[in-house]
C-alpha cells in the first residue's frame, strides 16, 4: 500500500439515538471521502438495555452506573475500531485519528443550563487502540449557545451540495434530521422529529422485535388521519429551527399518552409512518420549497414502507438515497465523525452557526492522545 503518498485515514465511530449498534467507518479524504471499510457492531444486548434505560424519561441515575456505562461503552467503541482495522488489514499507525461521537444518553440543549451528554470515554478508546481520539464534539457548540446538533450538515454541504439545484439530505435514524442545501444560501439543518424511534418502540411493544422489518407490519395497518393530525399538534413540529430533539421527547411514554384506547396496534404503526414522513414533508415545504431532490441516509432507508410514505408525502420530489451521490447511506454519519476529527486536528470549525444557532463557528471536540 502506498499509504505514505496518500491522504491519511480517519476512523469515525457513532452510535445514534436508536442505540442499535456502533457504526464504524474507515475513511480516506481525497477530493471526496472514500469509504475504505465500514461495518456496524451490535452492542451486547444487556449493554443496549442499559443505554435505553438511561434515555427513558424522568429516570434517576446513580453516579456509579453512569461512570461504569461511560467506560464500558468506551471499550465497545475501541473494540469496534480495532475489529474494523483487523478486518481491513490496516494498522493503527496508518490512522491519523479516531473521531468518536459516543452514545448520547441525554440531550437538553435548551433552558437555563443547557447540556448534551455523550458516553464512551475517549481516554479508554485512545488507550485501547493506541490511536489519537477526538471526541466530545457537541458541547463546544452548546457552550456557544447552539443546539450542539445536528453536526452533519457541514459534511453534507461539503460533499453533497450541488451548484445549481437545491438538495435536501435526510438522515433517518431514531430521529430524522433534514439538511437543506440551497445554492448561495446559508445551510439549514434541524431535527424534524421522530424517524424510527416511535416505530421501533411500538414494534418492541407489540411484535416483540427490535423493529418493524421493512415496514411490513405498518403496511398491514390503516393510517388514521385524525391520529396523525393530533400528534402533529405537538409543539416541537411547528417550532422554528434551530431545533433538535431526541428520545427524551419522543419515546414510548409520549406515544402511550396519545394512543386512543382500542386503537388497533397495526393502525397505530401505519399512522406513525405517516407522522414521520409528513413532519419531514412539512418542514421541506416550509424551509426549502424549491427542493426537488431528497437523498436519504441512516437505517430508515431499509424501511421500504417509510421510503414509500416519504414519496407519497412529497409528490414531485425525487426521494433517493445518498448511494446515488456516492456514499453508502448506512455510514454517512460515521464518515461525518471521521471528517470532524480531521477538522479538529486541522484547527477548522466543525459547526455551522446557521444550523445550530451557536454564536459563531467553533472548533469542535477534545483531543485524547494515542500511544505514539
Ligand atoms: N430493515 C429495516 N427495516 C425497518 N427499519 C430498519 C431496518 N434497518 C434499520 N432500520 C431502522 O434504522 C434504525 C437505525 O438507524 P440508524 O441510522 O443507525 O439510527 P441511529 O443513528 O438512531 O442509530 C433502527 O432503529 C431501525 O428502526
Ligand atoms: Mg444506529
Amino acid at each position: 500500500m502506498t499509504s505514505a503518498s496518500r491522504a491519511p485515514l480517519y476512523l469515525g465511530l457513532i452510535s445514534g439515538t436508536s442505540a442499535d449498534g456502533i457504526d464504524a467507518a474507515l475513511v480516506r479524504f481525497e477530493r471526496r471521502p472514500e469509504l475504505v471499510a465500514a461495518r456496524t457492531f451490535a452492542y451486547p444486548p444487556a449493554l443496549r438495555e442499559r443505554v435505553l434505560g438511561f434515555a427513558r424519561s424522568a429516570v434517576e441515575v446513580a453516579l456509579d452506573d453512569f461512570g461504569r456505562l461511560d467506560v464500558e461503552i468506551g471499550r465497545c467503541f475501541a473494540d469496534a475500531a480495532t475489529e474494523l482495522l483487523r478486518r481491513s488489514g490496516v494498522g493503527a499507525d496508518d490512522v491519523a485519528a479516531i473521531g468518536s461521537h459516543g452514545q448520547t444518553i441525554c440531550h437538553r440543549p435548551d433552558g437555563p443550563s443547557p447540556f448534551t451528554l455523550q458516553v464512551g470515554d475517549p481516554n479508554v478508546i485512545a488507550e485501547r487502540t493506541g490511536i489519537t481520539t477526538v471526541a466530545d464534539f457537541r458541547r463546544a457548540d452548546v457552550a456557544a449557545g447552539g443546539q450542539g446538533a445536528p453536526l452533519l450538515p457541514a459534511l453534507h454541504a461539503a460533499v453533497f451540495a450541488d451548484a445549481v439545484d437545491t438538495r435536501a439530505i435526510l438522515n433517518l435514524g431514531g430521529i430524522a434530521n433534514l439538511t437543506l442545501l440551497a445554492p448561495g444560501e446559508p445551510v439549514l439543518g434541524f431535527d424534524t422529529g421522530p424517524a424510527n424511534c416511535l416505530l421501533d418502540a411500538w414494534a418492541v411493544r407489540h411484535l416483540g422485535t427490535a423493529r418493524d422489518d421493512g415496514g411490513a407490519w405498518a403496511r398491514s395497518g390503516r393510517a388514521s388521519e385524525a391520529l396523525v393530525a393530533d400528534w402533529l399538534t405537538e409543539p416541537y413540529f411547528s417550532a422554528a429551527p434551530p431545533k433538535s430533539t431526541g428520545r427524551e421527547a419522543f419515546n414510548l411514554d409520549w406515544l402511550l399518552a396519545r394512543v386512543p384506547a382500542g386503537a388497533a396496534p397495526e393502525d397505530v404503526q401505519a399512522s406513525l409512518l405517516v407522522l414521520s414522513a409528513r413532519s419531514v414533508a412539512r418542514d421541506l415545504r416550509a424551509h426549502a420549497a424549491a427542493a426537488r431532490e431528497v437523498y436519504a441516509c441512516g437505517g430508515g432507508v431499509h424501511n421500504a414502507a417509510l421510503m414509500d410514505a416519504l414519496r407519497r408525502e412529497m409528490p414531485g420530489v425525487r426521494v433517493d438515497t445518498t448511494a446515488a451521490l456516492g456514499i453508502d447511506p448506512d455510514f454517512v454519519e460515521a464518515v461525518g465523525f471521521a471528517w470532524l476529527a480531521r477538522a479538529r486536528l486541522e484547527g477548522m470549525p466543525g459547526n455551522l452557526p446557521s444550523v445550530t444557532g451557536a454564536r459563531g463557528p467553533r472548533v469542535l471536540g477534545g483531543v485524547f492522545a494515542g500511544r505514539r
